[in-house]
């Protein structure tokens, strides 16, 4: 039986923390501290599903350049199999400016390679031989620039006919394109459900959820920061109560609940057991400085102190 779950990263990147005691525009600042990660939002589900433990977890995507041999060389270090393909130019380098005076965050992005057409025949190729191999593919984050956005539902139908089950976790028109592929989870939070209920007069959250639902994605979930998550899985509803945390950096939280809902639902655990496992997970990211992040033993406490319930309320 296969166990392998490959992630996708279109737009992967290193995320460079510069730790400043007091950030001012127009000057020359010295950082206490700097602090270099392989990301991108797949890069941090592959390396939060290997904190969890699961044993075969393999990176796809673009790395390109001296960013992109950074991202591949971490990516490898820390157990993951690194099957990224090229392109021309750097990956993206992300710039986080934390100001030690105000706790704010400034950041800079960049735009990331060019892909052209022959880039994009070997990631295709790539990810029909990973799908072969693996029993599930997750596709999260955005799309780079120049490529179509209607490119996930191109993927995710390769790596389905090539015998994968499929997760989605994007936003905008990539997600509203990707789910006519009908993949088999998607994951938005509570901004990014609102353009893919434009149009149907849906309000409430849950009448969202089984509308997806209806579209034939069997399994939904909106997740609302520290309030939980509401979900739907195989026809039901479901309320995620969270704990109360003293959370010290959110961003990620999002990748980690797609890492331990995954975790589960290769093991063919309960949507209860699944949905728990996720959201215990997303908390345990909250609890780290470090984006994709989650610390076994403080998800084994959190697992305690999360619960599912079913219905609508
Ligand atoms: N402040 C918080 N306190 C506790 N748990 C949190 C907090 N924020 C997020 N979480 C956990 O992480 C899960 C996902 O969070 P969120 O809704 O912020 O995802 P997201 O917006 O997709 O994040 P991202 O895309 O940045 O990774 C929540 O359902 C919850 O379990
Ligand atoms: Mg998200």
């Amino acid at each position: 039986m296969k166990t392998k779950i490959t992630t996708v990263t279109l737009n992967a990147a290193i995320d460079k923390t510069y730790y400043v005691p007091d950030l001012k525009k127009g000057t020359v600042m010295r950082a206490d501290k700097v602090l270099s990660m392989a990301g991108g939002k797949g890069v941090n589900v592959a390396r939060v599903l290997h904190q969890l433990g699961h044993p075969e977890v393999a990176a796809t995507g673009f790395a390109s350049g001296y960013n992109g041999k950074f991202i591949m060389d971490q990516v490898k270090e820390t157990g993951i199999a690194s099957e990224f393909v090229g392109a021309l130019g750097e990956s993206r380098l992300c710039l986080n400016f934390l100001d030690g005076q105000d706790g704010s965050s400034t950041e800079v992005l960049e735009p990331g390679p060019d892909i052209n057409e022959e880039h994009l025949d070997n990631l295709k190729r790539k990810l029909r031989q990973l799908s072969e191999e693996s029993k599930l593919v997750i596709f999260s984050g955005s799309i780079p620039k120049g490529l179509s956005s209607g490119l996930y539902a191109d993927l995710i139908e390769i790596s389905r006919s090539a015998g994968a089950e499929v997760f989605l976790d994007a936003s905008g028109d990539p997600l509203l394109q990707g789910i006519e592929a009908k993949p088999s989870f998607i994951k938005p939070n509570e901004d990014e459900i609102v353009p893919l209920l434009a149009g149907n007069g849906q309000q409430h959250l849950y009448d969202g959820v089984q509308l997806l639902m209806a579209k034939g994605i069997p399994n939904v979930v909106v997740t609302l920061g520290g309030e939980g998550a509401v979900a739907g899985v195989g026809g039901k509803l479901y309320r995620v109560r969270i704990p109360k945390i003293n959370a010290v950096n959110t961003v990620g939280c999002g990748d980690a609940f797609v890492a331990g809902f995954a975790y589960g639902y290769v093991r063919d655990w309960s949507a209860v057991e699944c949905l728990r496992y996720a959201a215990a997970a997303g908390c345990a990211n909250a609890l780290s400085a470090v984006a994709g992040d989650v610390q076994q033993t403080k998800h084994q406490e959190l697992l305690k102190q999360v619960h599912v319930e079913e219905g609508n309320r």
